[in-house]
């Protein structure tokens, strides 16, 4: 699994919680976080070289557990490397336009996911009778890497970018950026009951259950359920955020771009 930090750990502790005997390996691209502000072919770099680095650790199956570098990339990276199986993320029009009730459904996603042909195939697949209201968040990925997850700034940025939504009516919310559940109490608090919160990481973990054992059925029974982590970025804070955020005290290794590729820094 690959994000641009810690916001895949989201999608990771369902998929843990899901296939608990499935062994994992994150990589964390703390190096270049946040992506959602970058070029797309820069994201699909990134996305391509750790997708390499990946299969080189053994990965049977890679979650892109990030919704920019899907949008960016996820196309390319199963044209590129087509016998292996790739789980990504999209944000959860479907269910948020079939639930809606008021009609008027809110996604919130970084700049580059909501560029390109992913986020408009999904209105136009599931969104035509409903309207869809996108808004990005400026400095929420940085707060969430930061543990900032409940300081009066990020209410404020918070409440910000909820406003026009909330003034809107939408009564259903849609966290199209893997670093957003981490937030879910304040977003929760702010929008009120009557707003429902989508967060698609249960479906893309039972999804990468389904991915798995249709490409080898023996995978899930055989592991035991060991996790790697890897930053490019400083091991020890990234630990710590590991440990806060999905309470596993884990040793997480160092990993270093030289030029395109990223290599491994110590042997284990
Ligand atoms: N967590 C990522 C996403 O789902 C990346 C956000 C970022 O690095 O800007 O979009």
């Amino acid at each position: 699994m690959f994000d641009s930090g810690v916001g895949g750990l989201s999608v990771w502790r369902e998929i843990v919680q899901q296939l608990p005997q499935c062994d994992t390996v994150y990589v964390a691209d703390q190096a270049h976080v946040p992506y959602g502000s970058r070029a797309v072919e820069q994201v699909r770099g990134f996305a391509e070289s750790i997708s390499r680095f990946l299969l080189c650790e053994g990965a049977q199956v890679i979650v892109v557990a990030c919704n920019t570098a899907s949008a960016a990339a996820l196309q390319h990276l199963r044209a590129c490397m087509p016998a292996t199986p790739f789980v990504g993320m999209e944000p959860a029009v479907k269910p948020a336009a079939e639930n809606t009730r008021t009609g008027v459904v809110g996604v919130i996603a970084t700049p580059a996911t909501f560029q390109g042909e992913l986020f408009a195939s999904l209105l136009e697949r599931f969104a035509s009778d409903v309207t869809v209201l996108t808004q990005i968040c400026p400095g929420l990925v940085e707060a969430v890497e930061a543990n900032k997850l409940d300081t009066p700034a990020t209410k404020t940025s918070l409440r910000e970018c909820l406003a026009p939504l909330l003034a809107a009516g939408i009564d259903q919310l849609v966290l199209g950026c893997t670093h957003y559940p981490f937030l879910r109490p304040a977003i929760a608090e702010i929008a009120g009951p009557a707003v429902q919160i989508i967060d698609p990481a249960p479906a893309v973990a039972r999804q990468t259950g389904r991915v798995l054992r249709q490409n080898n059925p023996r995978i899930a029974g055989q592991q035991t359920g060991q996790h790697t982590f890897y930053t490019s970025g400083a091991p020890g804070p990234f630990a710590a955020r590991v440990q806060q955020l999905t309470g596993l005290q884990e040793r997480v290794q160092a990993v270093r771009w030289e030029g395109k590729r990223l290599v491994r820094c110590t042997r284990r």
